[in-house]
């Protein structure tokens, strides 16, 4: 049994990790509260949850070994992703490599899990969104997502990557660049709707 799986692997790798365990669970719990609401497979989604973060502690060059590896554009994908994004890369591999995982429902919700993408797939939808607004998440612009998003998906994923770019970009942050393409879709996508409403 997989979740049962992931969850003992989860516990053994987050044992001093408390935290991020609970965020983890906490995505877990939000995704399948969406995945009822929105008719989703569940386990799908579970899955999902549990194996999003499973390679966060990769340091940069394992996850530059890993990438390099496993992905024929890897040198797109180190140049185009910041350090803190790469780990949606090697958990990918993971998930693949030492789950057995081919379903494009469970892999691409953790591929796109940081940033987001241009015309997400609802799993890729909810993966993004409860991991910016699981209850553990209380800053600020995670609150406001939250409330945005219990009526709002799309309205929720615009916010977040607006936030999310607007953040890197103050840190000085590299922000990669289907970050803005992204943000674009979205916002053309909410005008689109509200023309029509
Ligand atoms: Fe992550
Ligand atoms: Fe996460």
């Amino acid at each position: 049994m997989i979740i049962e799986e992931l969850l003992k692997r989860l516990n053994d790798i987050y044992k001093n990790k408390q935290n991020r365990l609970k965020h983890v669970l906490g995505v877990r719990d939000t995704a399948i509260k969406f995945g009822k609401k929105y008719n989703c497979n569940l386990k799908k989604l579970e899955i999902a949850s549990l194996l999003h973060d499973i390679t966060k502690y990769y340091s940069y060059e394992e996850n530059i070994k890993v990438v390099t590896k496993y992905f024929t554009n890897s040198e797109y994908i180190i140049k185009e992703y910041n350090e803190h994004i790469l780990h949606a890369y090697s958990a990918y591999v993971v998930a693949q490599s030492e789950y057995g995982i081919t379903d494009i429902d469970i892999l691409n919700p953790i591929m796109y899990h940081t940033i987001g993408r241009e015309a997400m797939t609802i799993y890729e939808k909810i993966i993004f969104v409860s991991d910016y607004i699981e209850p553990n998440r209380i800053y600020k612009s995670s609150i406001k997502v939250r409330k945005i998003a219990q009526d709002n998906l799309d309205l929720a994923v615009f916010v977040a990557i607006d936030d999310s770019i607007k953040y890197y970009e103050k840190n000085g942050g590299q922000v990669p660049s289907s970050a803005y393409q992204a943000r674009k879709y979205y916002n053309e996508l909410l005008e689109d709707q509200n023309e029509k409403n």
